[in-house]
């Protein structure tokens, strides 16, 4: 990916450790930021997946499958961070890295998995979380692209959106707008759910009424926030915290202590 995002405005950028062909690089550079948002969420994922009517899973801007494996096994973000920092494993090539993670993660298997789908841009990373076993399917595919119009899914991510549930998104709100909502809901045939944490520098409220358009309906607590990150510098604090303020809400005690913060935003379907 080149070129400014929307939405991105301040905040770092990480492109270069999006689409490695193993997750080592992200965990790496995130250790120090203390990036945490999977951790927060899956807690919710859990009991989102347990309400579902049925169906897939499809985890947005899914990276290497880490939601994934939040969701479906016994294990914690501290344990993924330990691993992929790892000096033992930093030798690896990521092929011998994916044998083990195939069964380190196999071994952590949690009897009620559910099946999940992952879309992302990045390829790279898309095919080291289908090789370990993370994700049932993937999906290159950015659907941001292009102006005016919506962007169509490919005939086979549209096949597989007729059979989620669930949407599940965690670090992902800065880089995706309405039009990713708007280019897949078309598509869903089951009764589905949205579980999304978004920055609390990015507007919600054009998604939310991308949703209600689709028959479903949006709840937040606002006054519940999820921390994300450190900010990597000054800069970016002041770009949160006036982003933050931009939008209506307070940064004191939140971003003005030096992190980013989300909102738990989830979409049930309106009931008749
Ligand atoms: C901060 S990572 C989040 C990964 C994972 N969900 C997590 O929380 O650890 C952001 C991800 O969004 C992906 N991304 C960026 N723009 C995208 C787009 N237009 N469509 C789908 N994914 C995108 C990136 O490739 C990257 O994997």
């Amino acid at each position: 990916m080149s070129g400014p995002q929307p939405g991105t405005g301040g905040k770092a950028r990480f492109d270069d450790i999006y689409d490695q062909p193993d997750p080592r690089a992200y965990f790496r550079r995130l250790a120090p930021l203390e990036y945490e948002i999977p951790q927060q969420a899956q807690a919710a994922f859990r009991r989102a997946a347990a309400e579902r009517e049925g169906g897939t899973v499809l985890d947005l801007c899914c990276s290497y499958g880490i939601n994934a494996a939040l969701l479906n096994h016994d294990v914690t973000l501290a344990e993924l961070y330990a691993r992929y920092t790892d000096p033992a494993l930093s030798e690896l090539t990521p092929a011998e890295l994916a044998v083990r993670d195939k069964e380190f993660f196999a071994a952590r298997r949690r009897p009620d998995a559910a099946p999940v789908i992952g879309l992302d841009v990045a390829a790279h990373a898309l095919r080291y979380a289908r090789e370990v076993g993370l994700l049932d399917d993937a999906f290159a595919e950015n659907l941001e692209k292009g102006e005016g119009e919506d962007a169509t899914p490919s005939p086979r991510l549209r096949a597989a959106m007729a059979g989620v549930g669930l949407i599940t998104l965690t670090g992902g709100g800065s880089y995706l707008t309405r039009r990713t909502f708007a280019a897949l809901l078309p598509w869903a045939r089951r009764p589905l759910r949205i579980s999304a944490f978004v920055l609390r520098t990015v507007p919600y409220r054009p998604i939310e009424e991308c949703l209600a358009a689709h028959g479903l309906r949006t709840f937040s607590d606002p006054s519940r926030t999820y921390p994300q990150r450190l900010f990597t510098d000054a800069g970016e604090q002041r770009f949160a915290v006036e982003a933050v303020r931009a939008l209506g809400a307070d940064p004191e005690g939140r971003e003005t202590e030096g992190r980013f913060h989300t909102v738990l935003y989830e979409s049930v379907p309106e009931r008749s």
